[in-house]
This record gives C-alpha cells, sequence and structure tokens, in this order.
C-alpha cells in the first residue's frame, strides 16, 4: 500500500514507517516540523534502505495537502500528527485544540475529498482518564483529565461520526499506554525539546549526565512500593502493532478501537532499576510529592489486540531500558549527534520482530 504517514517524523511514526518499509509498503511522511528534526530523513533511510519522502506540511494546510493526495493516490493514512505535553495543554489549551483538533478535522476533510478512505489513528490511554478498575479495557468509560486529553477524546468522536456518516470510510483508534525505547539500532529514538514530561527520556538524560536526578513524583501510592505504576511498551511493538492494525483494517474490512500496551504494570521505582541494569548507570533519584492528576495503577487489558490482530507485545521492560539507553548513550543530544558510520553492535531480538524488520 502507499501510505500517508501524517507526523511521520516524529518518535513513534517514524518507528512505524521502518516497520511498514520492511513489510513492503511505500510511506510519504508529511510533517510539520513543530517536534521534529529533518534529520531523522537520513536515519530513515539509512533503515530502510531506499528514499523516504519528508514534506515539511502541516496537516491544517489544506491546499498543500490536496497537492500531496493528488500527486501519490494514497491507501490509507496513519495519524501520529499532534502537540502531546500535557503541561503545555493546559497551559496553551487552544494551541492544542487548534492543532490536534483542527489538525484532524482538516485531514479527514482532505481525506475525503481525494477519496482516501481509512485511517489509522494515534489515540492514547488519556482517554480513560483515571479509570477506575485495571487492567483497562476498551468499553471502560471515558473521560478528559487535560485539555491534550480532551483533544484524544473528541478526534476519537470525530472520527466515529464521520464513519457513521460515510459506510465506506474505516478507521483503527489505537489507545497507546506508556511507548518507549527505541529502535534497536539506535539510529532513531525519542529526542524531545527541553525539559522531558516523561518518565523514560528524563531517566535516560539522567544517565547520561544531563540532569542530576530524577523526580519520583509520590512514595506512598496504594503500589507494590509506593510509587506509580504504568504500562510501558517498546515503540517497535507498537510499530508493528500499527501495520497489523492497518493490514487487518483492510482485509476484514472493519474499523475497530484496540489498547496498546503489554498487560503488564510497571512502578517508577522498577523502571529505575530495570534501567540501571540494562545501562550499568545509576539513577540517582529523590522522592518528591505526587504529581497533580496522576493516578496510581494505569495498565492495559490488551486481550483485544491479539484477537483482532494477532498482536501482542513481544519486548519486556530490560528490552526497552536497552534500547532507550543505546539511542541515548549514541545520541548524547538526540538528533543533534553526529550521525554514526556503522550503528553499534545489536543484542537479540524477538524472533518475530527479527523476521519483520528483516528487510530494514
Ligand atoms: P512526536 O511529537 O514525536 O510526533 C508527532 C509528530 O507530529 C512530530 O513530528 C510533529 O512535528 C508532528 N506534528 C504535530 N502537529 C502537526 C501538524 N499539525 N501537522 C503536521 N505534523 C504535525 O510524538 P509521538 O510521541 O511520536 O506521538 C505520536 C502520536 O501518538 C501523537 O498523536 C501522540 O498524541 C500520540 N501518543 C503519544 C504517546 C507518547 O507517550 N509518546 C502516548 C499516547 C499517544
Ligand atoms: C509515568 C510515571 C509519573 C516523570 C503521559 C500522558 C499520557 C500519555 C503518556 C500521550 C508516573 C512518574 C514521571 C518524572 C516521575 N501521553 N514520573 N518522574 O503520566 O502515565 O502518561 O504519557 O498520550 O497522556 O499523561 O506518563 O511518563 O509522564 O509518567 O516520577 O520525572 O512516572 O508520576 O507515575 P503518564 P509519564
Amino acid at each position: 500500500m502507499r501510505i500517508l504517514v501524517c507526523g511521520g517524523a516524529g518518535y513513534i511514526g517514524s518507528h512505524a514507517c521502518v516497520t511498514l518499509c520492511s513489510r513492503g509498503h511505500h510511506v510519504v511522511i508529511a510533517d510539520s516540523g513543530v517536534n521534529s528534526s529533518p534529520r531523522v530523513l537520513q536515519r530513515l533511510q539509512r533503515l530502510v534502505g531506499a528514499p523516504v519522502s519528508l514534506h515539511r506540511v502541516d496537516i491544517r494546510d489544506r491546499r498543500a495537502m490536496a497537492a500531496l493526495f493528488a500527486t501519490y493516490h494514497f491507501d490509507a493514512v496513519l495519524h501520529f500528527a499532534a502537540l502531546k505535553a500535557v503541561g503545555e495543554s493546559c497551559r496553551k489549551p487552544l494551541d492544542y485544540f487548534d492543532n490536534n483538533i483542527g489538525g484532524t478535522i482538516a485531514l479527514l476533510q482532505s481525506m475525503q475529498e481525494a477519496g482516501v478512505r481509512r485511517l489509522v489513528f494515534s489515540s492514547s490511554a488519556t482517554v480513560y482518564g483515571d479509570p477506575s478498575q485495571v487492567p483497562v479495557r476498551e468499553d471502560a468509560g471515558l473521560q478528559a483529565l487535560n485539555p491534550y486529553g480532551r483533544t484524544k477524546l473528541v478526534a476519537e468522536q470525530l472520527i466515529e461520526d464521520l464513519c457513521r456518516a460515510d459506510d465506506r470510510f474505516r478507521a483503527a483508534n489505537l489507545r497507546y499506554f506508556n511507548p518507549v525505547g527505541a529502535h534497536p539500532s539506535g539510529l532513531i529514538g525519542e529526542d524531545p525539546c527541553g525539559e522531558p514530561n516523561n518518565l523514560m527520556p528524563y531517566i535516560c538524560q539522567v544517565a547520561v549526565g544531563q540532569r542530576d536526578h530524577l523526580r519520583v513524583f509520590g512514595g506512598d501510592y496504594p503500589t507494590v512500593d509506593g510509587t506509580g505504576v504504568r504500562d510501558y511498551i517498546h515503540v517497535v511493538d507498537l510499530a508493528q502493532a500499527h501495520a497489523d492494525a492497518l493490514e487487518y483494517m483492510v482485509s476484514a474490512d472493519r474499523g475497530f478501537t484496540v489498547n496498546l500496551g503489554t498487560g503488564r504494570g510497571i512502578s517508577v521505582l522498577e523502571l529505575v532499576h530495570a534501567f540501571e541494569r540494562a545501562s550499568g548507570q545509576r539513577i540517582p533519584y529523590e522522592i518528591v510529592e505526587r504529581r497533580p492528576g496522576d493516578s496510581a495503577e494505569v495498565f492495559a487489558d490488551p486481550a483485544l489486540a491479539q484477537q483482532l490482530l494477532g498482536w501482542r507485545a513481544q519486548y519486556d521492560v530490560d528490552a526497552m531500558c536497552r534500547d532507550a539507553w543505546h539511542w541515548q548513550a549514541m545520541n548524547p543530544q538526540g538528533y543533534r549527534s553526529p550521525l554514526r558510520r556503522a550503528a553499534a553492535p545489536r543484542v537479540e531480538r524477538p524472533r518475530r520482530a527479527v523476521a519483520r524488520l528483516a528487510g530494514a
């Protein structure tokens, strides 16, 4: 298939591009550059062994998007393009509504105009708010706790309404839990601007000496060790799920909503210790007040993704930490770090991922 990947220069989108190319699909990236580096292109091309088209286009720019659709005749769209910082969304809600909701509406209009009717949407576990029960199933109650979360909830609803109005339109809503890690080559990974909002990139920056210690938000939750529990998922597993979701949507000719998580909860301190083992670095930390709005424990019931797509996460927390560290150590300044001639030696990968990435 020829696939438009909106936001494909970002963290998760770039990994999805590698997987899609390894399965023989053709990708074209549209990315505004609001949270990505143009340098990802060279690295992606090295990973897929072929040219990749990256267009600096904002999905809200209807004219530029119409030109892309007219040039390439896409079979499907993967929609990663969004702003994603929860704290920033509370300070600048309108920017988030404009970019994430306005962007989704404009993209759906461009798709409709071009007659492209298959969409894979990057949703989030944030749509469950503070879930009353774990593991969280897809039929749990939905709730927005902040403007970012609201954009994901509204976008899911807009897409659902469009599917109701046009019975030829198919959409897959993928609700990611906590994506971490990097491509095992160390060539692409997460490159946050400024101070990281999320736990894993913060740990990585402590490990390379960019920050002196981690602040653990809360040590008095009713969890295994008092720290918050989340469902961390390797970004390569997530990338595989996108290809599986797209291929299932086409073959079964139906839309769906699934959780993408491992089904296993890991506490902040368990992740810190796993990272220390994987990297050989000490991660100094102090336990501070809880972060407002945080839940004690959130992890997925991933059974539906397995049932529909045959997808199950393959990488464990040690592999997530190993690959996150590999990326950070090879690229202490993210994409501003010089591209090395040869990727550092690889450690073993799960069999399924090896097979799927073999073409990359
Ligand atoms: P990212 O910021 O690395 O990638 C998003 C990409 O979209 C960036 O390259 C950015 O430049 C681009 N973009 C943003 N607005 C755009 C616009 N209007 N037009 C074109 N390009 C635009 O983020 P990510 O972590 O790769 O997340 C990808 C998607 O997954 C997002 O929709 C995010 O909300 C969702 N998500 C992320 C997480 C997470 O923890 N990383 C969890 C759940 C869901
Ligand atoms: C994980 C755990 C923190 C940083 C967020 C978004 C969610 C989704 C994924 C996009 C929590 C603790 C963190 C730190 C810490 N994104 N922590 N010190 O909050 O589960 O989810 O990212 O859709 O919408 O809300 O992830 O990585 O921020 O936090 O102790 O410096 O780590 O309290 O328990 P979260 P996170």
